[in-house]
């Protein structure tokens, strides 16, 4: 079954071919980040303009890389949620119009799930159950993943996504957006300890994360240091910031696996393409005995072939929707049209 399958729920626009969820045939992908980039962060309104503008012939690249005429496709998937509502709505809105022009079934796609099922186009033999540590620029969950579309949520973050407070620091720093991977090369130039930066801990939901303090904190010292004169050892304070955010994750993605009594974790989405978060869990993994699935590089982005592969699972399990299926900012993992 061949899936062309749409994703525009932030500052990527793709587009991609997938066969039987597992085998991308293309993956066209046009990112807006150097737009972005000026402004500090992502602009929703450019960031739906540009969507607009790059869709269509992002389109055309991934059913000619693919080699395929639209006569194959078999059916058509989109992130419908959780992102910038202007954003998704773009992408939404052109996956019904040619899923309606070609005749074909409609899928929609929780943007996370997605990432998570990235893996499977990386992994051939990975199947459920598992657990997932779903980290990216607007999400940071640990999820169940007890089915490929029965999902529950065991923790969350209660304030910033792990994503955007590697995005956030960066900008203290004086580094370019997307921050994460600055940072991450900084972090490397050093090894750290040198600033002490705070550990959260949720009373009523020790699972939970919280990730603001942490970002208040380094926008703190670099405050205090420019008014004081001082120079910020940068490099440290990457190194430090990035063991900070591993250790809000990684202990929590252990327990939450223990818990849920899966011996098979799954990172996925953007922030887990961070160096020091990848050594972390391959450390505690080996420790504890659970089998570590890190998605390569590049399945760690927003792309197209992540929205194909989940929208397969998706299709078999029946969870296709009408021509009134709307776009949400937020949505729940668990919560499936069609469901
Ligand atoms: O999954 P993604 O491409 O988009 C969302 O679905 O949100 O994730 C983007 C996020 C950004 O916040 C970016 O700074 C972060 O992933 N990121 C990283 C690294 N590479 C990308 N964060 C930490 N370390 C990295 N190497």
């Amino acid at each position: 079954m061949k899936i062309l399958a749409f994703e525009s729920s932030c500052d990527e626009t793709a587009a991609a071919v997938v066969e039987d969820g597992r085998r991308v045939l293309s993956d066209a992908v046009a990112s807006q980040a150097d737009m972005h980039a000026l402004y500090g962060g992502v602009v929703p309104e450019i960031a739906s303009r540009k969507h607009v503008e790059a869709i269509a012939a992002l389109t055309e690249k991934a059913l000619q890389d693919a080699g395929v005429t639209r006569s194959e496709i078999d059916a058509v998937a989109v992130t419908y949620a959780p992102g910038l509502i202007g954003a998704v709505l773009v992408g939404l809105s052109f996956a019904k119009s040619v899923a309606y022009a070609l005749g074909v079934p409609l899928i929609p796609v929780h943007h996370v799930r997605g990432h998570i099922a990235a893996n499977y186009l990386a992994f051939p033999e990975l199947q459920p159950p598992f657990l997932a540590l779903c980290i990216s620029g607007g999400n940071t969950l640990l999820v169940d993943v007890k089915d490929y579309t029965d999902m529950e949520i065991l923790g969350t973050t209660r304030d910033d996504a792990a994503g955007e407070c590697f995005d956030k620091a960066a900008r203290v720093l004086g580094l370019p957006y997307p921050g994460g991977k600055p940072m991450d090369d900084l972090a490397r130039q050093s090894q750290g300890g040198v600033y002490d930066l705070p550990r959260t801990h949720v009373a009523d939901h020790p699972l939970d994360m919280s990730f603001s303090g942490l970002k208040t904190a380094v926008v703190n010292l670099a405050h205090n240091a420019q008014q004081k004169g001082e120079e910020l050892d940068r490099a440290a304070l990457a190194a430090d910031f990035a063991a900070a955010v591993s250790a809000e994750l990684v202990p929590r993605a252990m327990e939450a696996a223990r818990q849920a009594g899966r011996k098979v974790l799954v990172a996925a989405g953007g922030v887990a393409a961070n160096s020091r978060i990848r050594a972390d869990l391959e450390e505690a993994c080996r420790r504890e005995g659970v089998q570590l699935y890190l998605p390569p590089m590049r399945w760690c982005g927003d792309n197209g072939a992540m929205i194909g592969a989940q929208g397969y699972y998706e299709y078999l399990a029946g969870h296709t929707a009408g021509m009134e299926l709307n776009a949400y900012a937020t949505r729940d993992i668990s919560d499936q049209p069609g469901q």
